[in-house]
């Protein structure tokens, strides 16, 4: 859990979407959604297959067999962006890292973590410190970084996928799933790097089926279901909650 002031309105919402709705051919994936992120919070949105997740980062990040199905407003940094291509929104700060990794196996680790610098491609002194902190971080990357990223372990590729998010110093990052495969050990220690992130002051939108790692590190978190958004508060609220507890807690 991240020490910082929950919103209460007064903090610069730095996302706000309002309204979306998103389909598929003649399927409505999102039917409606509005939510917000402040400066500086970790916003979890938790839900089960198929609700809409993944859908709801991709919206946002502007992936192009979306944009024309999209309605709805998403305004970053006060500025509309629901029909921006994803280029523009990634250079506006806005950084995916996406559900199940994606890291290209066959190249090295540190190649992988460059793909994620082309926000900066022309400065490679800010490249390298990009890559200094990184490796700082991630330790294990700076150990393994001539080595092809398939030989990293799930929850190390994660961390690649993360790491290179990271490469373009964003300003607002979107994980989709960090927990998508690994083994609860490796769960753990990728929300501990999460929650680092989060005390560093990184802005985070989550989305997650693992609701008590995601509440563990956020500050506000929503629930979306079949599309719509059911519910939010605060996550230690959420956590609390009987009925939360009854539907994505096990308890
Ligand atoms: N490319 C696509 N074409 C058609 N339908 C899709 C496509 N991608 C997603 N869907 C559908 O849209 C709905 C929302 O999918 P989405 O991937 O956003 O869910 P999710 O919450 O991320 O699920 P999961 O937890 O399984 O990753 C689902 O009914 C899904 O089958
Ligand atoms: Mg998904």
């Amino acid at each position: 859990m991240s020490v910082r002031p929950s919103t209460n309105g007064k903090q610069e919402k730095l996302l706000k979407v309002e309204d979306l709705r998103v389909f598929y051919g003649a399927a409505r994936a999102l039917d409606g959604i509005s939510f917000h992120v402040a400066e500086g919070e970790v916003v979890t949105i938790i839900g089960s297959n198929g609700a809409g997740k993944s859908t709801t980062l991709k919206t946002v990040s502007g992936v192009p067999e979306l944009l024309k199905s999209v309605s709805g407003h998403i305004t970053f940094a006060g500025e509309r962006i629901e029909k921006r291509s994803s280029h523009r929104i990634a250079r506006m700060g806005i950084a995916h890292v996406p559900e199940g990794r994606r890291v290209f196996a066959g190249s090295t680790v540190e190649d992988n973590l460059l793909l994620g610098a082309y926000r900066r491609r022309r400065l490679r002194s800010a490249v390298n410190a990009d890559l200094e902190r990184v490796y700082e971080r991630f330790p294990v990357l700076k150990e393994r970084r001539g080595q092809p990223a398939g030989y990293l372990s799930g929850g190390e590729q994660q961390m690649l996928a993360i790491g290179r998010g990271l490469m373009a110093s964003p300003r607002f990052l979107l994980l989709d799933e960090p927990s998508l495969g690994l083994a609860p050990l490796l769960v753990s220690q990728v929300f501990d790097i999460i929650a680092g992130l989060a005390a560093d002051g990184t802005t985070i939108l989550l989305v997650e089926q693992l609701a008590h790692q995601a509440l563990r590190v956020a500050d506000r978190a929503y629930v979306l279901e079949a599309g719509v958004i059911s519910g939010g508060g605060d996550a230690s609220a959420m956590a609390a909650d009987p009925h939360i507890r009854e539907a994505y807690l096990g308890a």
